[in-house]
């Protein structure tokens, strides 16, 4: 079979199961087995695939339309114009994250440049907002935590593969991490286990349950960042955390007195994502 049939015949039979973007699916996937840029296929359309090719092909379609997600297949997904490498001991990086990336930025941006901030990024996952946030402020101190050592084996690595100086440690939430910071940054696990029916069938079984489900409830881990930021921040530094859909109001009444509540980042349909406070 040559390249443009077999695209072909996956794209129909993806469809066939209802996944979505059936036809950039079929590619992607048929790039990933020839090692190729999806590009090549345009290119090189009436090459023949070999036997051993084909039922590469076969392996990997067999895992989507039984519900493993793209990005665990291709073993990577993009956040902020990086390609960051995943598998299924860490959270694929949503969109809606880089609005903390966003956030960091503009306020520092604004606060007169601090040379050197010191960030720390609780329960780093892929390490993707660490990482983006040390590339993108160059003189920034950034730690990342995580509970998981799988996951912080996988952060290591992206950090290391996309030349970012990011200091990694196995904690819980922010115990055990100690020095001053400017920015306490999370998107830590926050929905509830009695939501997990309504979670994509993709996410339910594949994406880790740590970095999904909040621990007890969906406050809980919230209001740990908040009193251990209480005891890290600098004077004005910041607290940055992604939230649930219609979690921010709740989470917002946890901020005591001494916290500055900042205007909650929204994503382009107008949900809030980014919980935002000033350490006074
Ligand atoms: C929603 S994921 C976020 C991952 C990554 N920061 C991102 O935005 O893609 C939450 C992460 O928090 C970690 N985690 C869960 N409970 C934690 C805890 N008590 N302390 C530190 N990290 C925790 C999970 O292992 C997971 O990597």
């Amino acid at each position: 079979m040559i390249i443009r049939e077999a695209v072909r015949s996956a794209t129909e039979r993806l469809e066939r199961h209802y996944v979505s973007n059936s036809r950039l699916t079929a590619e992607l996937l048929l790039a990933h087995v020839l090692s190729v840029r999806r590009e090549y296929l345009y290119a090189h359309d009436d090459r023949l695939l070999t036997e051993a090719e084909l039922q590469a092909l076969e392996d990997l379609l067999y895992d989507r339309i039984g519900g493993v997600p793209l990005q665990y297949i291709l073993g990577r997904q993009e956040f902020y114009g990086r390609y960051f490498r995943v598998n299924p001991s860490v959270l694929i990086p949503r969109p809606e994250t880089e609005y903390i990336v966003e956030a960091v930025l503009q306020i520092w941006g604004t606060r007169g440049q601090t040379p050197r901030p010191r960030i720390v990024d609780v329960g780093t996952g892929s390490g993707c907002i660490a990482v983006t946030l040390a590339l993108e402020i160059s003189t920034a101190d950034v730690f990342a935590s995580d509970v998981s050592v799988e996951a912080l084996h996988v952060a290591r690595g992206n950090a290391s593969a996309l030349e970012a100086n990011v200091q990694f440690v196995c904690a819980d939430v922010l115990d055990g991490i100690s020095g001053k910071f400017d920015f306490v940054v999370s998107n830590p696990p926050y929905v509830r286990r009695d939501e997990i029916s309504r979670l994509q069938r993709e996410v339910r079984e594949h994406e880790p349950h740590v970095a999904l489900f909040s621990p007890e409830n969906e406050l809980s881990i919230y209001r740990r960042l908040i009193s251990g930021a209480e005891n890290l921040l600098l004077p004005g530094g910041h607290i940055l955390m992604e939230v649930g859909i219609g979690m921010d109001k709740s989470i917002s009444a946890l901020f005591g007195s001494r916290w500055e509540k900042l205007a909650t980042k929204s994503d382009l349909q107008g949900i809030p994502r980014t919980v935002i406070a000033k350490w006074q």
